[in-house]
């Protein structure tokens, strides 16, 4: 290494913490290692600057290695430390934040759980059905009402597995921008068709509204179809059996972007669940949920098809007014 080498600007191009050691010594620490460890580290011992016994044991030694470990700064924080010889007599120390990985893998971990938590109860439920008809030990009068229960049972563990392959159709188009021209007056009107029967039996009324000459967005049919469709039957399955329930689905142009609102006057959501809504498999009213066909699953749809479509979501709800849910989306250019 060339004597004038900037060293100092160098570990500072540096995002993560970083610092260079001879023995005991730090020669030299980047801005990141100074805020993480305090700013008098260089020319400190780093057995003074760094006090976390199994970090020392790793790093005194001065050989090659990697180390994850946690009780650095803060004391949950995990680290990847990653010790490099440097010469003959330096080290290079780096230490790399692992908090995000950690979370996508609990996440993982979450997922996985969550999922097979929600098939197994509709099985458990086949399962012991069946296991009565088997058995030989039911009325026949009750058979037929053993098969409804099996069917309806059925059909749910088959929406939970379509809405989930759904979500990874999604999500592997997550970088492949939507290019079609989609005029969203149409989409609305096929996402209220698709309604009409539920809505007239709830006796809910849905009133649209879509400004006129509204331009096109630049989409995919079918995922703009699904994400008006999830919003417009929530608004529906929630607000449905409360007096004068109405629905309001509007479309109009704001910022370059076509803002589609759909409005219901149901129960509401608590202020606490609104941050989780788009989680998957999260409910605010699980019972409610469950009892209507629901997957908890709608939500995490919408929000991967807006951010498939480089748009904005936002859920504002008020518990015993209603639910108001925004979407924008970007205008297709010409
Ligand atoms: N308009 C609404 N009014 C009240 N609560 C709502 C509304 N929309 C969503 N929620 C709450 O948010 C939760 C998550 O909604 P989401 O659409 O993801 O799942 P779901 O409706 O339970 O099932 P599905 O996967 O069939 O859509 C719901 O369980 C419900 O508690
Ligand atoms: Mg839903």
């Amino acid at each position: 290494m060339a004597n004038d080498f900037p060293i100092a600007a160098f570990l500072d191009a540096l995002d993560e913490p970083a610092m260079l050691i001879e023995g005991t010594a730090v020669t030299s620490a980047n801005a990141s290692a100074r805020a993480l460890f305090g700013a008098g580290i260089e020319g400190n011992d780093i057995r003074l600057a760094i006090r976390h016994p199994r970090a020392l044991e790793f790093i005194l030694p001065g050989r090659d290695g990697d180390l994850e470990l946690t009780g650095i700064g803060s004391l949950e924080r995990p680290w990847q430390l990653r010790l490099r010889r440097v010469g003959k007599t330096l080290l290079f120390l780096q230490l790399i934040d692992r908090a995000a990985a950690h979370s996508a893998e609990k996440m993982r971990v979450d997922f996985v759980a969550n999922a097979s938590h929600e098939l197994r109860t509709p099985l458990s439920v086949i399962l012991g059905y069946a296991e009565s008809l088997e058995d030989g030990a039911v009325d026949p009068k009750d058979c037929g009402r053993f098969g409804g229960v099996i069917r309806g049972e059925a059909k749910r563990m088959l929406r939970i597995i379509e809405d989930l392959m759904s979500l990874s159709r999604i999500e592997a188009d997550r970088f492949v921008a939507a290019t079609d021209r989609v005029a969203v007056a149409h989409v609305i009107r096929s996402a209220v068709d698709n309604n009409s029967a539920m809505a007239a039996k709830c006796g809910c009324h849905i009133h649209v509204q879509v400004e006129d000459g509204l331009p096109p967005v630049a989409g995919d049919y079918p995922q703009l179809l699904q994400l008006v469709d999830n919003l417009i039957s929530n608004a529906l399955r929630y607000a449905c059996g409360d007096r004068d329930c109405t629905i309001e689905v509007s479309a109009a142009v704001e910022r370059q972007q076509v803002r589609i609102i759909v409005r219901d006057n149901g129960p509401g959501i608590a202020r606490e669940h609104l941050p989780r809504l788009t989680e998957r498999f999260y409910r605010a009213d699980p019972a409610r949920s469950r009892d209507s066909g629901g997957t908890g699953l709608g939500l995490a749809i919408v929000k991967h098809i807006v951010e498939r479509h480089r748009g904005l979501l936002a859920i504002d709800s008020i518990v015993g007014e209603g639910t108001t849910v925004t979407v924008r989306l970007p205008i297709a250019r010409l």
